[in-house]
């Protein structure tokens, strides 16, 4: 129906290229506990699962079974991007990420055979396909009476044929799992819940962006163990977004202070009140109560698993 090679997609085929991934999931990505235990089983079954279906062949005779397909639930900004693309890494897949922005077309049914097109393009490529905010594609279908746009429908019901259909990966990622039509929901063979990161896993984000040639007013374990201290709350995405903010105005502050910079920790408690207050980063981290919940997961709870 559709000529591949000719056809209006031409215009948006740029969202459809796949990439070597360049993240590392043990170097670059920081999880709790809980998550990196989660991951790495994952990571193990998806290895299993290409040497039964692909080396062995098991797909000839299970063919629904020949598709994985990966949930990552969590909060925003905790790393279900980064660790998507690590994960192929892992697997030493390329990688095509997706938003529901790339399949999204004012041309009526094009959604469907963008998304055809995007399935046909991992299976070509190898690549582990990815959709970020997987819930705006997955939700519930909804009758049309209800005023919910057919396209929409069409189209999640195209990715359940693709999905039924795919011989890979397929990983979504997702703030609200629970919103998932129950169809696919039934289809997701591995879970990975994302949470906001301990004081641990803060202490190694701020490690991670406060790079080495940053100049320090203190001892650097001192000023890492005060930031993971007093950044409860904040995801891993807050604390990049602090630490961008920090910097510069500590530079400032000497320029004005005529003083060589230091990085300290006022400079990120500042940034993180900046945060807190709202005036950027994801705004997550903007009600201090997730500090209290920190150690609980809502993803859990949103799931229905607990
Ligand atoms: N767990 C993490 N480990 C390392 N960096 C992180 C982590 N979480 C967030 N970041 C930083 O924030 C950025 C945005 O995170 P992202 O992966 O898009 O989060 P999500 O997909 O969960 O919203 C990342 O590119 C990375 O720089
Ligand atoms: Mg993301």
């Amino acid at each position: 129906m559709v000529d591949d090679k000719r056809n209006p997609l031409s215009e948006i085929n740029t969202a459809y290229q796949t990439r070597a991934p360049r993240h590392v999931l043990a170097q670059d990505v920081v999880l709790t506990e809980r998550t990196h235990r989660q991951i790495s089983e994952c990571i193990a079954l998806l290895r299993f699962h290409r040497t039964i279906y692909d080396e062995w062949d098991f797909a000839a005779v299970d063919h629904q079974g020949s598709t994985a397909i990966v949930n990552f639930f969590g909060p925003p900004g905790t790393g279900k991007t980064l660790a998507a693309e690590a994960l192929a890494g892992e697997l030493e897949m390329s990688f095509l990420p997706l938003t529901i922005g790339d399949l999204e077309s004012s041309l009526k049914g094009q959604m469907s055979k963008n998304l055809q097109k995007a399935f046909r393009r991992a299976r070509e490529e190898q690549a582990v396909l990815f959709f970020d905010e997987a819930d705006a594609l997955l939700g519930r279908r909804i009758s049309v009476s209800q005023g919910i746009d057919s396209d929409m429908n069409a189209t999640r019901n195209t990715m359940m044929t693709e999905l039924s259909a795919h011989e890979g990966l397929v990983i979504f990622a997702t703030n609200y799992a629970r919103d998932y039509d129950d169809a696919i929901k039934s289809r997701i063979t591995h879970q990975v819940t994302f949470e906001l990161p301990d004081e641990a896993a803060r202490l190694r984000l701020w490690d991670r962006f406060i790079v080495e040639k940053i100049p320090l007013a203190v001892p650097r374990a001192e000023l890492l163990a005060q930031a993971a201290a007093g950044s409860p709350g904040l995801s891993g995405r807050d604390i990049l977004n602090c630490t961008r903010r920090a910097l510069p105005r500590m530079l400032l502050d000497a320029e004005r202070a005529e003083m060589p910079p230091r990085l300290d920790f006022s400079h990120i408690e500042a940034a993180i009140a900046q945060l807190r207050l709202g005036t950027g980063g994801s705004g997550q981290a903007a009600k201090p109560k997730a500090a209290a919940g920190e150690e609980t997961t809502i993803a859990g709870h949103l799931l229905g698993l607990q």
